[in-house]
């Protein structure tokens, strides 16, 4: 097939439970691949902040989702991975701090903050049709044609683990009970709302994270898409 003709469209979608190394993996996957890198888990961060910072309550989803409107939340595509900007302002590091954690689950449950960073989603990804977008719900609901959808799966230790080393390099406090607490709050909250919960899609290939390296996971996930995408052409 000539080059011109190759599928150069290219959406994969990537969604599991905190902790399962899903940023790592669709990074570096994307990154192999040539593909943009979306992370949907620090827009949801972004508008946990917004609540913390505005002082709206979490569980007022009418409030929140008019917020983040008006907050010019967007990616600096110019960084690699990219930046998450509320307006001018960089707020990368600010996002993964314990507070916005402790909130965030309860953020993402209302189905009018969803709608809102549904749509954003969408639109990214017609910008940049080229994309590897991680989440709890990017192959289920925002991306549910998307050729080729990933779950990823571990165990809690090994969860508690990855989580407590990310804050470690971040520099931040760890107490490990308290990872361990925050884990199984938001499991429990991401899994049972009602709008776009935490789900396997249906015809998900299943990854299992476990007790392998980056690039183990990574040359079994890109074994998937190429084999499910001959024509598509990477790295261009
Ligand atoms: O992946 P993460 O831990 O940064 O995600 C933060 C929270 O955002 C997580 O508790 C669930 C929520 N989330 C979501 O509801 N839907 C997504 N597509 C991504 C994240």
């Amino acid at each position: 097939m000539p080059v011109n003709e190759k599928i150069l469209t290219v959406i994969i979608t990537i969604d599991g439970p905190a902790g399962t190394g899903k940023s790592t993996l669709a990074h570096t996957l994307a990154s192999r691949l040539g593909l943009d890198f979306l992370d949907t888990g620090a827009m949801y961060r972004a508008a946990a902040l917004i609540a913390l910072e505005l002082g709206i309550n979490p569980t007022d989803g009418v409030a929140l989702a008019a917020a983040i409107e008006q907050s010019k939340m967007h990616f600096d595509w110019h960084s690699d991975p990219p930046t998450l900007m509320l307006d001018a302002r960089d707020v990368r590091d600010r996002i993964r701090d314990l507070d916005v954690s402790a909130i965030v689950s309860t953020v993402a449950a209302q189905p009018e903050v969803r709608a809102v960073l549904v749509r954003q989603q969408q639109r990214i990804a017609r910008a940049h049709p080229r994309l590897i977008t991680e989440g709890r719900d990017q192959g289920s609901i925002v991306f549910p044609d998307a050729p080729v959808r990933f779950f990823l799966e571990a165990d809690m230790q090994v969860r508690v683990d990855r989580r407590a080393e990310q804050l470690r390099a971040a520099g931040k406090n760890v107490d490990p009970k308290q990872v361990v607490d925050d884990l199984q709050r938001r499991d429990r909250i991401d899994s049972q709302r009602t709008d776009g919960p935490l789900i396997c899609p249906e015809g998900a290939i299943i990854i299992s994270t476990g007790d392998r390296t980056v690039e183990q996971v990574v040359d079994e996930m890109e074994s998937h898409i190429r084999r499910e995408l001959p024509d598509a052409e990477f790295n261009v």
